[in-house]
């Protein structure tokens, strides 16, 4: 603690150094939460096999411990905030409440590591990470709040004056190549994005729903603010188009030059109605797609595994293709199968790559080799649905 309260003597002038001093030993832990004491005693009961807690209780188990850690003297840090005006995050009559709804504990971005109290850097009071295993518990509680609600989003990178694109490649892999580009300008602490642009992958068409920017400092709190960083509302585009990203622009406040951007998405993946394909879609060599794919497709041959969304067991492509499952029907449509050949056909068309027949999806995908996260992957290439997939694929025409 001496080198720390000389850090601040040296950046703070004399009258308020003193202040400081004595306010480290307010809202410092020092030695008064040995990191352990507050928790041995819970980590028996979650190895017994006993049900999981839920968040709730995660959080009572490390209360005492994160309000001795963050709380101050009496409380006088975060949770009366009469120190320094301390943002009062732990505040009563129910800390948990408060940390519950004061903004950025609970992470918009569903990325846990974005909590403000995990990438908190020692500020007016410790950081968490002095304490690992108190930061482990409030990892593991948070994350246990955040359940499966991680929102789609790109990787952190670095940005440079002029100009920019981010890959969002790694959100949908079977969207290849889409991305955004942007011109950036840092002027200060403020980061502004001009003629922003959205780019949908050549292989299909991209539906989004309300991004935002999150800014990842070196170190000290993520910010990922949906409301100022971001824009509202879903936006479609065709496959291989591209379009201004919402008002095209967005200035970003708390910017340095050491911090990184990601962008974060409500929702991110292909395009429903881009299936819909009209006349030009249309299939050139109905009559193979119906002696060919057709058998394939309905052929029960498959075995669906467990947790793909359908029954498990014996089945076939249009078992979830043909109405089953929804996230399969909003990749490739085959409702119409039997009803409108002529509509199925043009959906499945979509996933024949005609510049190289051999990489279309189509057969690739039961086969293992071109979506890893596809439920069915371990089809042979003389398996009769690929074949009679591939003779369709040889058959039609651009
Ligand atoms: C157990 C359910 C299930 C079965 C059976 C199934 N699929 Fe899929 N398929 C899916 C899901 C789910 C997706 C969406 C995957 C994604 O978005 O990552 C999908 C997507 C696809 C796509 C679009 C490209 C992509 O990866 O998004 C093609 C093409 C495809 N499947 C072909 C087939 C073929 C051909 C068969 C039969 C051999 C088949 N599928 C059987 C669930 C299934």
């Amino acid at each position: 603690m001496s080198s720390r309260a000389a850090l601040w003597s040296a950046l703070i002038p004399g009258t308020l150094a003193v202040a400081f001093a004595g306010w480290l030993i307010a809202c410092g832990s020092d030695s008064k939460a040995h990191p352990g004491d507050a928790g041995t005693n819970q980590e028996g009961g979650a190895t017994d096999g006993g049900p999981e807690p839920t968040p709730e209780q995660q959080f009572r188990a490390l209360e005492p411990e994160l309000t001795a850690k963050c709380g101050g003297t009496n409380g006088v840090c975060h949770v009366i905030g009469s120190f320094s005006h301390a943002p009062t995050w732990l505040a009563k009559p129910d800390a948990y409440v408060s940390a519950k709804a004061y903004k950025g504990i609970i992470p918009v971005s569903g990325d846990t590591s974005d909590s403000i109290l995990l990438t908190q850097a020692e500020h007016e009071g410790p950081s968490l990470q002095t304490s690992p295993d108190l930061f482990g518990k409030v990892r593991a509680w948070i994350e246990a709040e955040v359940g499966a609600k991680k929102l789609p989003e790109t990787d952190p990178m670095s940005i440079i004056d002029g100009e920019n694109t981010i890959d969002l490649t790694k959100l949908a892999p079977t969207l290849p190549g889409a991305k955004l580009t942007f011109l950036a300008q840092t002027n200060n602490d403020i980061l502004t994005l001009t003629s922003i642009k959205i780019y949908s992958s050549p292989m299909g068409g991209l539906h989004i729903d309300s991004p935002f920017f999150v800014i990842v400092p070196k170190s000290g709190p993520v910010i990922a603010d949906p409301v100022t960083n971001g824009f509202t509302g879903p936006l479609d585009l065709q496959k291989n188009t591209s379009q201004d990203f919402y008002s095209g622009n967005i200035i970003l406040l708390k910017w340095a030059s050491t911090s990184q951007l990601r962008v974060a998405f409500k929702a991110y993946g292909p395009l429903a109605s881009s299936v819909d394909a009209g006349p030009s879609g249309a299939c050139t060599n109905l009559t193979s797609f119906m002696t060919n794919a057709k058998p394939a497709f309905f052929s029960n041959t498959l075995t669906i595994p467990p947790d793909a969304g359908v029954a498990p067991g014996p089945g076939s492509c249009t078992s979830c293709h043909n109405g089953g499952d929804e996230v399969a029907r909003n990749a490739m449509d085959l409702t119409t199968l039997g009803t409108d050949d002529t509509n199925a056909c043009a959906q499945a068309r979509n996933f024949i790559n005609f510049s190289d027949k051999t990489k279309s999806t189509l057969v690739l995908n039961p086969q293992g080799l071109s979506n890893p996260g596809h439920p069915i992957t371990t089809l042979m290439a003389n398996d009769p649905i690929v074949v009679g997939l591939k003779q369709w694929v040889t058959d039609e025409n651009p």
